[in-house]
């Protein structure tokens, strides 16, 4: 029989990625989703319905739920997704942040501890954890976040290295740096980027080939702040990973590139042969209490002992995400003209 794995954030980008993944690979998967008065399964939709694919009601920081659930389904591998995952938001609702991800794994793990200790736990880290330690940034670079979403997310990475020391539970944590795909939530300034890019396309090809006079502006914040970018698909392999070694660890999973905001504009701007500059308006709104200004991945560890490699670079990641966006936009457009 295959083995089973609990997905918590199942619908999130990541959550559908993994879980696709796993199903192809044999498992059985268990998507633990939390109930809302509408439907948030669009990611995952197309798995629903699936044989071996089981959607569970349910939210992470309700300690009672998450025992019961891992007590009855006692999986072989839980993933930990689930978060609330925006570092500018966490600095608007700070006490919710740090009850979703820091709690929550808490949960996760104490109910493991008691009702299933073959579980194997996967805990979602993040490049946040290092704020401005400078680059490239590996396992051993000091963590100093800055935003109430990288302490949550340090506690939870300090509980899991206590949870494989104190109780033998067999917990890795992964320290993933940004990663993307079509499916990125639409407040992530890439996906804000390249819905803008696809509405403006189509409105040109509606315009004789001539963007709009009266075209709203694109409103941004800090352009200049860097990440590494890779691609999601690739990113759930390497969780995957972590979980089939012999022994539990933590690993970076990065591209080794880093680029400004600035530099993703000027990449997804191209193929409409715009100037980024005449479309976008700089709104100190969107500039973060403390900023985390260059993060840039060293991911030898996960190369060397995971076998583990990105196979999007940041180009091809971002024309696949304007190509999707300007083919969801002809498909609206087109509806809306057929109605
Ligand atoms: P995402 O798209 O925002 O997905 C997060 C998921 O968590 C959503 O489906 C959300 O449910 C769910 N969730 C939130 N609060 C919950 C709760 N209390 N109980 C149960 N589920 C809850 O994030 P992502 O990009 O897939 O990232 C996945 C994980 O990796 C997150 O922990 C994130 O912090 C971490 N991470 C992401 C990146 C990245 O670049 N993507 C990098 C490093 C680390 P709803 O759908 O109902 O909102
Ligand atoms: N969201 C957003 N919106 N960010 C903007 C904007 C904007 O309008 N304008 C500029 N930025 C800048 C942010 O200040 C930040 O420096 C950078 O763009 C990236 O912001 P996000 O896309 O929101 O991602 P993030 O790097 O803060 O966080 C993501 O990556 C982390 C891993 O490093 C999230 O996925 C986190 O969950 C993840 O841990």
């Amino acid at each position: 029989m295959g083995k089973a794995a609990l997905i918590t954030g199942a619908n999130g980008q990541d959550g559908s990625y993994l879980a696709e993944f796993l199903l192809g690979e044999g498992y059985r998967v268990y998507g633990l989703v939390r109930r809302s008065s509408t439907v948030t399964t669009e990611r995952i939709a197309h798995l629903v319905g699936q044989q071996r694919f089981e959607l569970i009601a349910g939210d992470v920081t309700d300690a009672t739920g998450v025992h019961r659930i891992v007590q009855q389904l006692r999986p072989d591998e839980i993933y930990n997704l689930a978060a609330q995952s925006h570092v500018g938001v966490s600095f608007d609702l700070p006490s919710a942040t740090i009850e979703v991800n820091a709690v929550g794994p808490l949960n996760l793990l104490e109910a493991i501890r008691a009702e299933s200790p073959h579980t194997r736990f996967y805990q979602a880290g993040t490049s946040e954890l290092f704020g401005n330690s400078p680059p490239p940034q590996n396992e051993n670079t000091p963590m100093i976040p800055r935003s109430p979403y990288a302490v949550a997310k340090l506690a939870a990475h300090s509980l899991v290295r206590l949870y494989r020391e104190a109780y033998g539970v067999f917990a890795c944590a992964g320290i993933l740096f940004n990663h993307e795909s079509p499916r990125r939530g639409e407040e992530f300034v890439t996906r804000k980027i390249t819905m803008y890019v696809a509405r403006l396309a189509v409105a040109m090809e509606n315009n004789a080939g001539n963007p709009p006079g009266d075209w709203p502006k694109l409103i941004l914040g800090n352009l200049d702040a860097k990440r590494d970018w890779s691609f999601a698909g690739d990113a759930v392999r390497g969780m995957w990973l972590m979980l089939q070694q012999g022994q539990p660890d933590d690993f970076v999973l990065a591209s080794g590139e880093s680029h400004s905001v600035r530099e993703f504009l000027e990449l997804a701007f191209k193929p409409l042969d715009l100037d980024y500059r005449d479309f976008v308006r700089i709104d100190p709104a969107f500039f973060r209490p403390a900023e985390v200004n260059h993060l840039c991945g060293d991911a030898t560890k996960a190369r060397r002992v995971l076998g583990w490699s990105p196979q999007v670079s940041f180009e091809e990641l971002v024309t696949r995400m304007v190509e999707s966006d300007m083919a969801r936009e002809q498909d609206c457009h087109g509806l809306r003209c057929a109605s």
